[in-house]
């Protein structure tokens, strides 16, 4: 059964194995709970003890909010774990001014889905730094 939490001070980085599918760099599992620890919000789907899902917010802590990543491991994708996780975001950034997303193209119907409405964004991706 898949539960979510908002806590991560049971989680390890054992626990956050086979995310950043098709990265061709990308933080290994100490620095993704370092990620997950430094944001403003984190909520995480686990099934067992191991993460299948997660989201992360940062933010001013008043008015704006940008959600940088939002993951499901491709064994628990289109069950609506990233919708769900979505909303449980949402619902803790209830009372901000602005929640703002980049994503791919393909990916955007999810968000529409999900109350966020479609704008054009500039974008800079260091990827020596992933
Ligand atoms: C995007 C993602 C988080 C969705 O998680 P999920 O648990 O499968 O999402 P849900 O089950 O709630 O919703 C499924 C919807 O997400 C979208 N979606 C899911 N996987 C997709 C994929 N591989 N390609 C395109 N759209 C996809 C579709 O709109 C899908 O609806 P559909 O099945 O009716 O077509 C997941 O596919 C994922 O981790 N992808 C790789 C990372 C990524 O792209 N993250 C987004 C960063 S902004």
């Amino acid at each position: 059964m898949v539960t979510y939490a908002l806590n991560l001070s049971d989680i390890s980085p054992q626990y956050l194995q086979g995310f950043f599918v098709g990265w061709p760099n990308h933080p290994n599992p100490e620095k993704h709970l370092q990620i997950l620890r430094n944001s403003y919000r984190t909520w995480i789907a686990k099934d067992g003890n191991q993460v299948v899902g997660f989201i992360n917010a940062i933010s001013d802590g008043m008015y704006s909010a940008y959600i940088p990543l939002l993951e499901v491991l491709p064994s628990h994708q289109r069950l609506g774990i990233g919708s769900k996780l979505i909303q449980l975001m949402l619902n803790e950034l209830n009372g901000m001014y602005s929640i703002d997303v980049c994503c791919d193209q393909k990916i955007l119907k999810l968000y529409l889905r999900n109350g966020f409405s479609g704008c054009s964004g500039a974008i800079i991706r260091r990827y020596q730094n992933q």
